[in-house]
């Protein structure tokens, strides 16, 4: 894989419980890249049914729009996944799907979504899927798995709560805030498996939505460590969000003149530029800031 990413990269994904009509009005106007409109956790399963109709209604309502919008589905091992594709019909950019075991999900919704985007009229692989890649105890042994599983792959996803759940484990986070080692090991593991794949890594959610400060540094840490994105979960988070996964002036000026100074020097593999020696790796870094900033633009 080039490492080179796709789709165009999408900065901070906000979750909006999908029974809720005060928050589906007031998630317009938060500045996600993404809305995701959840089926799942954050929905009792006795409003499960009128979320999938509000939800529905919200996609036919939004066809015009400047961000996207995506629907968590609920785990394809469950009878609420069939009845939730029901909202397949609005024409959603992408499917949330949780709960993964391996690629194999992801391929058995991708045939789900051919059958149902030709029954509905839709452009046939216009819905993406983005799966929560690191939630179920098999799945930390697959992250490798999804390269080439479905063109509607976007991007690899992870979460805390669920594989913490699942293991019995008490807590995600050690005594001084980090996470535990479980949990780094899942985030790296996403991480790597998105790379691997060529497509968008998600950073999970920061919980504790009234530490603006501490979400401000969670997101920097995780860009630079290479995520592309991060999930959300209040409307406060998303501009912190937007701004950690956005070039600095900074980044882009260096990129250009890493850029510029392979340019200037045709056939040569290794140069210095305020003496650091830079090679092949800092030139993909610099064409990576440069194209992902020409996007966002
Ligand atoms: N999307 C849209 N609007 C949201 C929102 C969200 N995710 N989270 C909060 N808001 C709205 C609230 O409705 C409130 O609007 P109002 O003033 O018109 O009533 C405003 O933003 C301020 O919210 P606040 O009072 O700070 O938070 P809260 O206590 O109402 O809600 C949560 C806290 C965590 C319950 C809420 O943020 C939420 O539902 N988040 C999403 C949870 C989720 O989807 N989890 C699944 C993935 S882990
Ligand atoms: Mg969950």
């Amino acid at each position: 894989m080039s490492g080179e990413i796709s789709r165009a990269p999408l900065r901070s994904l906000l979750f909006v419980p999908g029974d809720s009509e005060r928050k589906l009005l007031k998630a317009e106007a938060s500045g996600a890249d993404a809305l995701i409109l959840d089926l799942e956790d954050s929905v009792a399963s006795s409003r499960t049914a009128i979320a999938r109709e509000l939800v529905l209604e919200y996609l036919h309502a939004h066809r015009q729009r400047d961000f996207q919008l995506w629907v968590r589905i609920n785990p394809l091992s469950t009878p609420a996944a069939l009845l939730d594709l029901a909202i397949v019909a609005g024409a959603p950019d992408g499917l949330m799907l949780p709960k993964v075991d391996s690629a194999a999900d992801v391929a058995r919704l991708a045939n789900m979504l051919d059958a149902l985007e030709v029954r509905d009229g839709l452009a046939f692989g216009g819905i993406a899927i983005l799966p929560v890649a690191t939630e179920t105890p098999a799945s930390l042994f697959t992250v490798g798995s999804y390269a080439g599983c479905s063109p509607r792959l976007a991007g690899l996803t992870w979460g805390a709560e669920d594989i913490t759940a699942a293991l019995g484990a008490s807590s995600n986070r050690e005594a001084n805030g980090e996470y535990n080692h479980l949990c780094t090991l899942a985030r790296t593991l996403c991480l790597t498996g998105a790379a691997a794949a060529g497509v968008q890594s998600i950073d999970t959610i920061w919980a504790d939505f009234a530490d603006i400060d501490g979400l401000a540094e969670e997101a920097r840490q995780a860009r630079q460590r290479g995520f592309t994105g991060k999930l959300a979960i209040h409307p406060g988070q998303v501009e912190v969000i937007n701004r950690a996964f956005t070039p600095s002036a900074e980044e882009i000026a260096w990129s250009q003149r890493v850029v510029q100074a392979f340019e200037a020097s045709p056939g040569v593999g290794t140069l210095g530029l305020d003496g650091k020696m830079l090679d092949m790796p800092h030139l993909k870094q610099a064409r990576r800031i440069l194209s992902t900033a020409r996007i966002l633009a």
